[in-house]
């Protein structure tokens, strides 16, 4: 079969190099890093983007690459010249600057933190972005950039991702597995909600964005809307970890805490999955096939 070539930041991140394990027969990847030991690629210079970008015949550039810290990013918070602005912000810049001169469609990897979490029920693209920290400002910015350019743009908004696999970078899931597996999982909140993204589907859902060559701003996590404290004691039942999981409260924990955090980040997904031509897995299943 005949890869079709496929440039992408960040895929040697946590969503990233699931991608390109699952897609490897379907792309011929070429990954814009700071640790490609051959090309090394800085997204923060405008000038490596626009090289790579005039030398590429792939029609996409996937966009994961991010300062994904957030408590880090929150260090930051008004540092235009700080690293979480520069690679989100001043990034994302160059990547639309550089399609915008050589033609090419970018595929964004945004996030549910652009919303301020105050709704009460799922939140959907036509919902207003109002950030309440600094890694989300700094996405949400990004975010804009790509809106109000030119170029052919998809936007997929996800929250929590975790793969069914381990990773370097510990996930939302294989976090909460190791704490409980170790004895040591804070009580979980049971007043925050968050939408869980299964990285394995959401591989699929961006190879969908590719083959369809469909552009807009879509919600893609799972749908679903869980606390911290049902997703830990479902964890906990179906790996029996006989845990003694305690509940939290994240309204008593924002008493003690100057850092701001969303109460709700779930999002709806009915304008993406509308489109797709394979089912998304529910996040039960999900859970039981991953790897302990
Ligand atoms: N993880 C989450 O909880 C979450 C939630 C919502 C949305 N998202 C979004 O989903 C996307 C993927 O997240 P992730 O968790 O997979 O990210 P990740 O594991 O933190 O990986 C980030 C990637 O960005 C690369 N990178 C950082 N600075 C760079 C620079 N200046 N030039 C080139 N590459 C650079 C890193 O390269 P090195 O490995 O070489 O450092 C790394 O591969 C991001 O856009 C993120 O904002 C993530």
């Amino acid at each position: 079969m005949n890869q079709i070539p496929l440039l992408g930041t960040g895929l040697n991140g946590l969503v990233g190099s699931k991608f390109t394990m699952d897609f490897a027969n379907s792309y011929d990847f070429d990954n814009m890093d700071l640790r490609n030991p051959v090309r090394p690629v800085d997204i923060t210079s405008d000038k490596q983007v626009l090289s790579v970008l005039s030398k590429s015949e792939a029609e996409f550039v996937v966009h994961m690459a991010a300062f994904t810290d957030v408590t880090g990013a929150w260090q930051q918070t008004g540092d235009t010249n700080g690293s979480c602005y520069m690679v989100n912000v001043k990034g994302t810049e160059n990547l639309v600057k550089a399609c915008e001169e050589t033609g090419k469609h970018l595929i964004y990897l945004s996030t549910a933190y652009v919303f301020d979490g105050e709704k009460e029920d799922l939140y959907t693209e036509t919902d207003k972005t109002n950030p309440i920290e600094w890694y989300g400002k700094t996405k949400a910015l990004a975010e804009e950039i790509v809106q109000n350019s030119n170029i052919n743009w998809t936007i997929l908004r996800i929250d929590q991702p975790f793969r069914n696999d381990r990773f370097d970078k510990v996930d939302t899931l294989h976090r909460v597995l190791d704490g409980m597996k170790n004895g040591k999982l804070y009580p979980q909140f049971a007043d925050h909600h968050f939408g869980p993204t299964y990285i394995n589907d959401l591989a699929k859902i961006i190879d969908f964005i590719i083959r369809q060559k469909m552009t807009g701003l879509y919600h893609a996590s799972s749908g679903e809307s869980w606390t911290d404290f049902e997703f830990a004691k479902f964890i906990n039942e179906t790996f029996n970890l006989n845990f003694d999981l305690q509940e939290g409260s994240l309204a008593k924990y924002l008493e003690t805490s100057n850092r701001p955090y969303q109460k709700n980040t779930a999002l709806n997904i009915d304008k993406l999955k509308g489109s797709l031509d394979f089912e998304l897995k529910n996040i039960k299943i999900a859970i039981k096939e991953t790897e302990l």
